[in-house]
């Protein structure tokens, strides 16, 4: 059996640029014990991702050169030496980046295409929904009645943030996104206001947007986007830092936020962190957003792109905002 798969052919320095990855066939051994061979339908590109090409240490190892990439991805078992799945199943795993993948059956989750879509697994009912979740209600410890700000809010996570807070009993969801049409878009799904950053100001327009200030502040972005936040942030204002996307091409640290000493006299507290932290959540995530999606109350976006071998341009378009909700690989 052979398997098309995605390499990373050089570390990128600012911008990734397709010349970082290489398309290579690669021919797999057979199947051990415990192992789920898997047809790819669908694989997911994160802003994560880009920290993991540079050779540095983080909360996840570094990509390897002239190694397939990896993330996630939902599929159908077409071979198993597991007994706990079967061939047709299909299952959510994290050996993205590849047509077929050798899958170890401990990395794999059983998944039900005829309740939704595979895609929705990457997105609102997989990781990038736990992580608006698990942001928003633990991190942040959103109370109904705050005022709440999301950036690159009409992105993956961002878009659920506010459509979530909505549901919870926000008194006012603010979010911020790079154009016009994404504006829109906010608005449509129940921002009360939203505003494109390169119109100005984001410390202007933030304070514009929310005129009694905000409590939470969900943060995707880092930079000017953060330091806009500890301004209009009310006392006990608290914040979820989930991104800091400005900063993951910059070859130079941010010179923002300058303001943080405000988050001593306003007592704020910003919290970081990773959504693995929160599985403890996983089911009681699945089940709301299960039941806010099938009642209307929180929808999202997709943009596709087909085929693997354009995976490296859906990754470098994300980053440059191409996307609207969650970017997605069609394999
Ligand atoms: N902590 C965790 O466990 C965790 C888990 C998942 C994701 N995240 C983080 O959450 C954030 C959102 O991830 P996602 O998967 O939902 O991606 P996403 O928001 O769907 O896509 C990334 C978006 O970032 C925006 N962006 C790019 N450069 C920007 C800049 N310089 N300033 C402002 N916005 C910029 C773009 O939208 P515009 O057109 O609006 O610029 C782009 O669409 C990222 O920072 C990611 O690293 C963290």
């Amino acid at each position: 059996m052979h398997a098309k798969e995605i390499h990373l052919a050089s570390r990128p320095t600012g911008e990734p640029v397709p010349d970082n990855f290489r398309t290579v066939t690669t021919e797999l051994p057979p199947l051990e014990d415990g192992q789920i061979l898997v047809r790819n339908i669908v694989m997911s590109v994160d802003p994560y991702m880009r920290g993991r090409m540079n050779d540095v240490k983080s909360y996840v190892p570094p990509f390897r050169l002239d190694t397939v990439l990896d993330g996630g991805a939902v599929g159908e078992v077409i071979e198993t030496r597991n007994d706990a799945f079967s061939v047709g199943d299909a299952v959510s795993h994290g050996k993205g980046w590849r047509d077929i993948a050798i899958v170890d059956g401990k990395g794999a989750r059983t998944v039900d295409l005829t309740q939704a879509q595979a895609s929705s697994y990457l997105g609102a009912l997989g990781m990038t929904g736990l992580t608006a979740y698990s942001g928003l209600t633990a991190v942040a410890q959103f109370k109904p009645g705050d005022t709440v700000f999301v950036s690159g809010a009409a992105g993956a996570v961002g878009s659920l943030v506010g459509q979530i807070a909505r549901k919870l009993g926000a008194e006012r969801v603010i979010g911020s996104a790079g154009s016009p049409a994404k504006v829109a878009r906010l608005l449509e799904l129940g921002f009360d206001a939203a505003f494109d950053y390169h119109d100005g100001s984001v410390k202007k327009q933030l304070a514009h947007a929310a005129p009694d200030g905000i409590d939470v502040y969900f943060d995707n972005v880092g930079g000017d986007h953060l330091e806009a936040a500890i301004t209009s942030a009310n006392k006990y204002g608290r914040f979820a830092l989930c991104g800091a996307i400005s900063q993951y091409n910059s070859t130079e640290p941010s010179s923002a936020p300058r303001n943080l000493a405000l988050a001593i006299g306003k007592e704020l507290t910003l919290k970081g962190f990773i959504v693995g932290s929160y599985g403890h959540l996983t089911e009681e995530f699945s089940e709301k957003m299960t039941q806010w999606i099938a009642d209307g109350d929180v929808e999202w976006d997709e943009t596709v792109v087909d085929g693997l071998e354009n995976a490296p341009q859906a990754f470098i378009g994300l980053l440059r905002g191409e996307n609207t909700g969650k970017m997605i690989v069609a394999i």
